[in-house]
């Protein structure tokens, strides 16, 4: 059988004293969209710093194509093509726009193909080649949002990993990053996307997560999906699977 393209494998991990993750085991096929659902403070952050290498994986396993990685360092995740768009966006502020997409080709292993690398993302974000030269502070959310996709994709993903993309952003502007996102899996991408606008999460799935309290509580294929059982999971009206 072919191995997941990732596998997260009885994960505990945290932060100093204080653990966060509780025995996480969830996968990702390669070519499909893997979606993390879950409230604030669930642990969904944590589970995509733990599979990068940013946070220490106390116990379990995290493998890619089926070998070992877990205890990687961030940098060996990001050599073999597991790149983390981050909450919160985080892009270069005072450097433009296209310094901030040129940062995404500083991997040895994307950098000879910088240059059809950045055409390409002009390609799918047009309105990040017209402000190439505006400084990244002075973007919109969703411009912002975009400098951070762009990034990513500038890293050639082979597990494109997403951190709630929607955050903040007005819903016509959701709908634009959806679009984007929506190209990448039809390109044929390995996409997980952490998300909490479920409706727009549940467009794109393959296979959904829903976390609780540092624990995966549901996983389902999308079409086995109840979203009333789903929503009463999320809300917390009922406690288990
Ligand atoms: N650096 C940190 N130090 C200590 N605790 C942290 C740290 N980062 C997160 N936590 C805690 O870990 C838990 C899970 O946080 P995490 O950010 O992973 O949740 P999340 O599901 O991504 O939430 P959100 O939807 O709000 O982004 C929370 O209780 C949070 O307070
Ligand atoms: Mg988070």
């Amino acid at each position: 059988m072919q191995h997941p393209a990732l596998e997260v494998r009885e994960v505990q991990a945290g932060y100093g004293p204080i653990n966060v993750l509780w025995d996480v085991s969830a996968a990702a096929r390669a070519g499909t969209t893997t979606t993390i659902l879950g409230p604030n403070g669930a642990g969904k952050t944590t589970l995509l710093r733990a599979i990068m290498g940013l946070v220490k994986v106390r116990s379990g396993a995290i493998e890619i194509d089926g070998q070992p990685r877990t205890g990687n360092a961030t940098w060996d995740m990001v050599r073999d093509g597991v790149i983390l768009v981050p909450e919160g966006r985080l892009i270069f502020r005072d450097m433009t726009v296209e310094d901030n997409l040129l940062m995404g080709a500083y991997p040895a292993r994307s950098r000879p193909r910088a240059a059809s690398n950045l055409d390409d993302v002009y390609q799918l974000l047009p309105r990040l080649k017209e402000r190439r030269r505006q400084l990244a502070g002075s973007l919109s959310g969703g411009e912002a949002q975009m400098v951070a996709i762009g990034r990513g994709l500038m890293e050639e993903p082979q597990i494109f990993l997403i951190d709630e993309p929607s955050l903040g952003l007005a819903p016509v502007v959701v709908d634009e990053i959806f679009a984007i996102l929506r190209k990448q899996k039809e390109l044929g991408r390995t996409i997980v996307l952490v998300e909490q606008n479920t409706h727009m999460a549940l467009s794109l799935a393959d296979h959904v997560y829903l976390m609780q309290s540092g624990r995966i509580i549901l996983s389902r294929t999308a079409g086995e999906i109840d979203i009333n059982h789903l929503h009463d999971l999320y809300f917390a009206r009922e406690t288990a699977t």
